[in-house]
């Protein structure tokens, strides 16, 4: 990973089939979580094989910010939080990732009170906190809003029971975080089921707490004093596997995932198969996706989990761009995720955005300058121009280090011609190309 992101580029000679074989990552989404589960003990922690991307360090910094001691030896995190200097995590660190908003949690759990500042604003939407906030009042924390910082204070141990009006990933793992080691009896009713707050339940019950109903929609948390150390390795990710396995199917290609839980896929093996791509499950941790055979247009609806992954929407778009014929992607959980779609018609794609369907008439892919303007739109146009014959250019290389480790160098381990390159500072915004 680099420093200097914002002012690179991928080049991407497209139109080869990828093949070989791929090991994918741990998850970042369940990486970011367990990070801040050091908080509830001052033993030492070890996360495993951590992903190296750009989010982590953001996470990491806002916990050296608030005084745990972090170290890296090779991929292993050690991390130790036996002294806190400050429950309060400024808006310099958590503007930069929505997601360190979560800290409020596990700082509530710790000191009794948290001063976080209110999340920015992202590139597809509004992605509003009022869940989270809704949450915490009703097990008693007493919040309030102070230019753009909120502060939270519980005067007891947690207690009662907490009903999402629809389920949030990051408002049920604030609330896990802040019941695990301080709380009564708590309650989390319509929680997520994303596997990420699994892996979340599955470490801190590791750690020692009482956890139940974690994967299901009622958890039930009781919360024990004195947390223990534990050596964990976070799950598989499932969006980076998914996002390979879309890259193989766009350019007809033939790629072995390593290293991946086909359990955990939700409806993206379903609907893979549903187009025409073969998926074989190999041997424990291993998919084959061979993508040779006659593929179909579909519809696709990104809904919570176990539904097809909002995250995987805009990279099954640009997939499904290189099928003749019209497809729909519709995105129940960000239902303004499309920033990929101005750039998929660069790329000569014919889409049209109606009522929040996208429909698309897939056919043969331009090569294009691409510009990603989140994680996920970064994927979609790496994909895109993976499968347009000739030489694209994808700007925005800094969304794409926040959640894909080393995407160059493993594409280019599946025979794909991508190469990193520094552009002059003036085109290194939205506007190049
Ligand atoms: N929402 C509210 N109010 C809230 C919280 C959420 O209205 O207080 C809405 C959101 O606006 C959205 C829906 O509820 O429409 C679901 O949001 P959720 O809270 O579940 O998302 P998140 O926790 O902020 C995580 C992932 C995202 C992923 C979503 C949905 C992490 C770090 N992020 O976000 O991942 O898209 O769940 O699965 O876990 C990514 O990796 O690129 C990414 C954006």
């Amino acid at each position: 990973m680099t420093n200097n992101a914002s002012n690179e580029a991928l080049t991407i000679q497209g139109g080869t089939p990828l093949s070989g074989e791929v090991t994918v990552k741990r998850a970042k989404n369940s990486a970011l979580y367990l990070i801040l589960a050091s908080l509830l003990t001052t033993e030492p922690i070890r996360l495993q094989d951590v992903p190296r991307l750009s989010d982590v360090d953001v996470i990491l910094d806002i916990l050296r910010h608030v005084g745990v001691d972090v170290r890296w030896h090779g991929r292993d995190l050690f991390l130790q939080a036996k002294h806190i200097h400050t429950c309060s995590a400024p808006y310099s660190l958590v503007s930069k990732m929505r997601a360190s908003f979560v800290i409020m949690g596990a700082l509530l759990a710790r000191c009794g009170e948290s001063r976080v500042s209110m999340p920015g604003g992202c590139a597809f939407g509004p992605r509003p906190i009022d869940r989270h906030i809704r949450a915490f009042k009703s097990l008693g924390v007493t919040i309030s809003e102070e230019g753009g910082d909120f502060y939270a204070r519980r005067d007891d141990l947690l207690s009662g029971r907490v009903v999402f009006e629809a389920p949030t990933v990051g408002g049920t793992q604030n609330v896990i975080l802040a019941c695990a080691a301080s709380s009564r009896e708590v309650i989390i009713e319509n929680a997520a089921l994303e596997p990420e707050v699994g892996d979340l339940c599955t470490m801190l019950s590791e750690m020692g707490a009482e956890i139940t109903g974690a994967g299901t929609s009622v958890i039930t948390i009781r919360g024990v004093e004195g947390l223990k150390g534990v050596t964990y390795r976070p799950i598989s990710d499932r969006i980076e596997a998914g996002t390979f396995m879309m890259a193989t199917a766009a350019t007809r290609g033939v790629v072995t995932l390593r290293d991946v839980d086909a359990g955990i896929f939700g409806q993206v093996i379903d609907k893979l198969r549903e187009s025409g791509v073969r998926i074989e499950v190999e041997e424990a941790n291993s998919l084959l996706v061979d993508a040779r055979g006659e593929l179909r247009p579909i519809d696709v609806e990104a809904t919570e989990y176990p539904g097809f992954p909002t995250d995987l929407q805009a990279p099954f778009s640009s997939y499904l761009a290189t099928i003749p014929g019209r497809s729909t992607v519709r995105d129940r959980v960000y239902p303004d995720r499309f920033t990929h779609v101005a750039e998929l018609q660069r790329a000569g794609v014919d889409l049209k955005l109606n009522d929040r369907t996208l429909e698309i008439f897939g056919g043969d892919l331009s090569p294009a300058r691409l510009h990603a303007a989140d994680i996920r739109a970064g994927g979609a146009l790496v994909i895109a121009a993976l499968a347009a014959p000739g030489r694209s250019v994808v700007t925005g290389v800094k969304y794409l280090d926040r959640g894909y480790e080393a995407l160059g160098e493993r594409l280019r381990g599946l025979g794909a011609n991508v190469h990193r390159f520094g552009i002059p500072r003036d085109l290194a915004t939205g506007t190049y190309g």
